[in-house]
């Protein structure tokens, strides 16, 4: 079981799609996968098509200690599952800042549930607020979604400089397992300088995989579905698998053991 925090500061730079159709590819290659919306703006929850059972509650509720981590998490028509967020997410944010261990809220939330996936994608809102903090400290590992523009670097700077400082005061072990470049577009001379740059400064961090711009991808949320199921024969979804599938191989060089399902096996627990 691995736990991925999708984030950057930077807003509009690709975190919801890379984590909704991310999470699909995974699901696609026989993985359970449990995808966390921890962002209000609720883009992840829409996107994948699920709408917020009040009764059950969503990732609002249950940090507001009104509803179990168990019964908000839903399954989507996509394979995975999703733990959703609603409006109320800001409030309980609030809630949170008062809170004795008020860092490790989602860490001591998915330890209820991480037995049952594999992985577990989160989702980040576009702000350093506690919220994304949790994320950092319930998170083994973080995938840095870039557009390759003027100001890309810097904002990976500041991000790089938050991660170490929580490395630190919060001793978590949090590692980098990678930076995408989004929204690319080859034909464009700066995203191309941009990118060589990234290279230059990350030799051992920057995915081979590149998502290009794709409208596919762009129309796909308005529908609910992540692209593989909105447009398979996309670019787009083509450079999704591709990136899960690098993401996988990456995390198996490195500490991961995890064994993927045989041929025939139950889906979900
Ligand atoms: N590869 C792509 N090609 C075309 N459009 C894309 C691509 N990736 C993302 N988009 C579009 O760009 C916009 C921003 O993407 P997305 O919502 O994934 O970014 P984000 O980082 O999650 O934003 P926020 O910071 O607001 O949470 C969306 O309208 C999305 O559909
Ligand atoms: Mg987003």
């Amino acid at each position: 079981m691995a736990i991925f925090a999708v984030t950057n500061q930077k807003g509009g730079v690709g975190k919801t799609t890379t984590a909704v159709n991310l999470s699909a590819a995974l699901s696609a290659m026989r993985y359970h996968v449990l995808l966390v919306d921890l962002d209000p703006q609720c883009n992840a929850t829409v996107g994948s098509g699920v709408i917020v059972d009040k009764a059950a509650g969503s990732l609002s509720e249950v940090l507001l200690g009104q509803a179990s981590i168990q019964s908000a998490i839903q399954s989507t028509n996509y394979g995975y599952h999703i733990l959703p967020s609603n409006h109320r997410l800001t409030a309980a944010e609030v809630g949170l800042v008062g809170k004795k261990d008020k860092e490790k809220h989602l860490k001591n939330l998915l330890a209820k549930v991480k037995k049952i996936y594999h992985y577990i994608i989160i989702d980040c809102p576009p702000t350093l607020n506690i919220l994304t903090i949790n994320a950092l400290v319930a998170a083994n590992e973080v995938i840095i979604p870039v557009q390759c523009e003027y100001y890309a670097l810097e904002g990976l700077a500041k991000l790089l400089k938050t991660i170490d400082a929580l490395r630190q005061t919060l001793r978590v072990g949090l590692e980098i397992h990678g930076v995408l470049r989004t929204m690319y577009d080859g034909r464009n001379l700066l995203t191309r300088q941009v990118s060589e740059r990234l290279m230059q400064s990350f030799p051992d961090k920057v995915y081979q995989t590149v998502i290009p711009r794709n409208i596919r991808l762009a129309e796909a949320p308005s529908h609910g579905m992540p692209i593989l199921s909105y447009d398979k024969r996309s670019q787009g979804a083509a450079s999704y698998l591709a990136f899960a599938a690098e993401m996988i191989r990456r995390s198996r060089s490195s500490q991961d053991k995890m064994i993927p399902m045989i041929e025939g096996e139950e889906k979900h627990a």
